[in-house]
Formats: C-alpha cells, sequence, structure tokens
C-alpha cells in the first residue's frame, strides 16, 4: 500500500462544491424540538444548515458541483472516463451516477455509485485513485453528496441538529508525480447499530408459501456518545497509519481535512495529534454534517478562498455509519 513505487501517479488538479439556498438555523430548530442555539453551539459548534427544498434533487447538487471542479481542472465533460458518486442518499437506490453522466454530458465516462456514509469520500478517493494508478483511467470525477435531510428524524432532537445537505466533488488525474502519498481505510460491523438508517421489512404473503418482505427505510438513528467515542479513538489512529504510510511526519501535514461532524471532535484528534488549531479546516457553524459531501465541500472553500496552495499536504479523514472510518493524504494541485 506504499503509493508512491510505481506505475501511474495521481494527481487531484479541480474542486468544486453545491449547496442549497435554503437555510435552517439553530433558532428554527428550537421551533421544532427542545433545544436552543446555546446548547447546539457548544455541544457541536453548528449555527446553520442547508437544506434541500422539495424540488432539488441530489443529481442537482451534484452536477454542478462537478461542473465547477472539471473547470477548474480545466477540462470539459466529455474528458471524463469515469465518475464516482459516493453518497448514502442517492435518487435512486439503482443508483445516481448514471443520471449524473448523462446530465453532465460526461458522454465517455462510466458512472457508479459508492456506499460508505460520512466515509464515502476518502473511499471514493482511494477507489478511484486504483483505475488511475492502474493505468486504466486518466480523468476520474469523484463526487461527495448527501441529502440527509430526507432521512433525519426532524422530532429526535439528538440527531436533527446535526445534519444538512450539499455536494462536493474532485478531479483526479493521471500524472507522472504521485500526489496521493499514503492511505489506509478500515470497517467494522459489529458497531452497526451505533449508526444506521436500516431497511425494515413487512411481510407480505404473495402466494400460498411464497412471503416476501417489502417496506422501507428507517429514519436515522444514532448513538451519539459511542460514535463520538469512536471518533476520537479511531481517527487519530488511522491518520498516524496513513503518515506512515506516506512515509512523512505528523508535522509535515498542512492541512487537517476532517469530515465536519462536530467541533468537539475537530479539537479533540487535532489535540491528540498535536496538529495546532491553524492548520484544522472546519466550515462546519455554516453547513453542519453534510455527510459523504463535508470534505470536498470544506476543500473546495479553502481552495477557492487561498488557504489551501498547490503541493499543500492534507489529510483527510472520514469516518461515521458502517462503522467505516479512513484517512487519506495527499498534496493539492497539479504537479510543478
Ligand atoms: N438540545 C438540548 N439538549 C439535548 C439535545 C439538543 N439538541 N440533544 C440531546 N440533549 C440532551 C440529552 O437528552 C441529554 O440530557 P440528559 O442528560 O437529561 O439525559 C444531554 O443533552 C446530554 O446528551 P448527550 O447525548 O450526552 O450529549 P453529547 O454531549 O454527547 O452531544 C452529540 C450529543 C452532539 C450528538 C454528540 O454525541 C456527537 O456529536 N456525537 C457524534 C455524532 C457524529 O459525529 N456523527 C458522525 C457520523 S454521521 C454519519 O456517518 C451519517
Amino acid at each position: 500500500m506504499l503509493l508512491q513505487q510505481s506505475g501511474f501517479g495521481i494527481a487531484v488538479t479541480g474542486s468544486g462544491s453545491c449547496t442549497p439556498q435554503v437555510t435552517l438555523d439553530n433558532n428554527g430548530l428550537s421551533q421544532m424540538v427542545e433545544t436552543s442555539d446555546e446548547w447546539i453551539v457548544a455541544r457541536t459548534g453548528i449555527r446553520y444548515r442547508r437544506l434541500a427544498d422539495d424540488r432539488t434533487s441530489l443529481c442537482d447538487l451534484a452536477v454542478t458541483a462537478a461542473r465547477r471542479a472539471i473547470e477548474m481542472a480545466r477540462l470539459a465533460p466529455a474528458d471524463i472516463d469515469l465518475i464516482v458518486l459516493a453518497t448514502s442518499s442517492p435518487d435512486d437506490l439503482f443508483g445516481s451516477a448514471g443520471q449524473i453522466q448523462y446530465q453532465l454530458g460526461a458522454t465517455k465516462a462510466v458512472a457508479f455509485d459508492l456506499t460508505a456514509a460520512c466515509s464515502g469520500f476518502v473511499f471514493g478517493l482511494v477507489t478511484a485513485s486504483q483505475f488511475i494508478r492502474t493505468g486504466v483511467y486518466q480523468n476520474v470525477l469523484l463526487i461527495g453528496a448527501d441529502i440527509l435531510s430526507r432521512w433525519v428524524n426532524w422530532s429526535d432532537r439528538g440527531t436533527c441538529i446535526l445534519f444538512g445537505d450539499g455536494a462536493g466533488a474532485v478531479v483526479l488525474q493521471a500524472a507522472e508525480t504521485d500526489s496521493l502519498l499514503g492511505f489506509e481505510i478500515r470497517s467494522d460491523g459489529t458497531q452497526n447499530a451505533s449508526l444506521n438508517l436500516a431497511y425494515k421489512a413487512e411481510s407480505k404473503a404473495l402466494i400460498e408459501g411464497v412471503t416476501i418482505g417489502q417496506g422501507g427505510f428507517h429514519p436515522i438513528t444514532m448513538n451519539g456518545q459511542e460514535i463520538y467515542r469512536f471518533a476520537v479513538k479511531k481517527v487519530p489512529e488511522v491518520i498516524e497509519k496513513a503518515v506512515f504510510r506516506a512515509n512523512i511526519s505528523v508535522a509535515e501535514i498542512d492541512w487537517l481535512l476532517l469530515h465536519q461532524a462536530n467541533q468537539r471532535i475537530l479539537d479533540a484528534v487535532a489535540q491528540r495529534l498535536n496538529i495546532p488549531a491553524q492548520k484544522v479546516i472546519s466550515n462546519l457553524a455554516n453547513y453542519g454534517n453534510t455527510s459523504a459531501a463535508s470534505i470536498p465541500i470544506a476543500l473546495d472553500e479553502a481552495v477557492r478562498e487561498g488557504k489551501i496552495k498547490r503541493g499543500d499536504t492534507i489529510a483527510a479523514a472520514g469516518f461515521g455509519a458502517g462503522l467505516s472510518w479512513g484517512c487519506a493524504i495527499f498534496q493539492w494541485g497539479a504537479s510543478k
């Protein structure tokens, strides 16, 4: 898994993002459930979240984010060979990547969905990079997009305060120099019950002796304290492992780009790794937890603000349902 040694390198050459117009602030939430702006800010750092209205599809957000990323990479949609859509909330359970391919006009691209909840972007980055590394594809579009507002229980104050909707995208290209320095991705299904959006079957007899289950998905359920403990323990470990694989030191990380779940988790992870606060990217106050979209939205904002510069080393780490978690260490931008 040492990535610099052979074959084709990877460059991350473009980013884009898109969040819905509708904003819900903490005071708005306190009209719906027993909570307050003070509680939410103190326990999570979240102040606002953007919500997709009933006419906005996941594809709408994803296509806009993707167009921006493709433009930054100075490519055209027809140049894209592969589209990977990381999402847990597709418009279509059969997959939404094909619809995005069509709407973008990415006529030669093959497209598929990848599900790994809030780790989806990091898992997608690792997956997409394999196709470049083996020389199969040159230009890959990776999108992280979720509309979890569709699946939140809006009367559960323990979860409804956390989530928002959005999409972010990056373009990965084959390059001589390799910017994906190392990664580590992990799963632990034993803790699945701590956070899920599970299918619940209801028995339906078709004919005598043939009964199937036909039901729907539950709203998101979460044991917040367990997920908190899991994140604070496992995320620093997986970052250290990826740092080791990248053959760098933690001090060489320019930006810590964590899944934007909770400011207290960001602070605790940074503290455990001795990474100073000014290297930690955080935009969760404005968007809440946008699941697979949170890392690429935060990346795109930091790139467009001029904070992240070409050649900067980024440790991106996702964590969430599955349970799943992982870290990818990469350098931003086309090689010089
Ligand atoms: N407003 C006011 N009070 C609340 C609220 C609220 N919104 N939610 C819970 N409380 C109450 C609880 O009922 C409890 O009251 P009690 O002591 O009388 O029983 C008290 O506040 C403390 O509750 P805790 O759950 O212990 O609060 P905690 O400090 O753990 O914060 C939180 C809860 C914010 C959910 C935190 O546990 C957390 O962020 N966990 C991680 C969640 C996460 O990161 N998920 C990421 C993965 S998401 C994905 O993959 C899809």
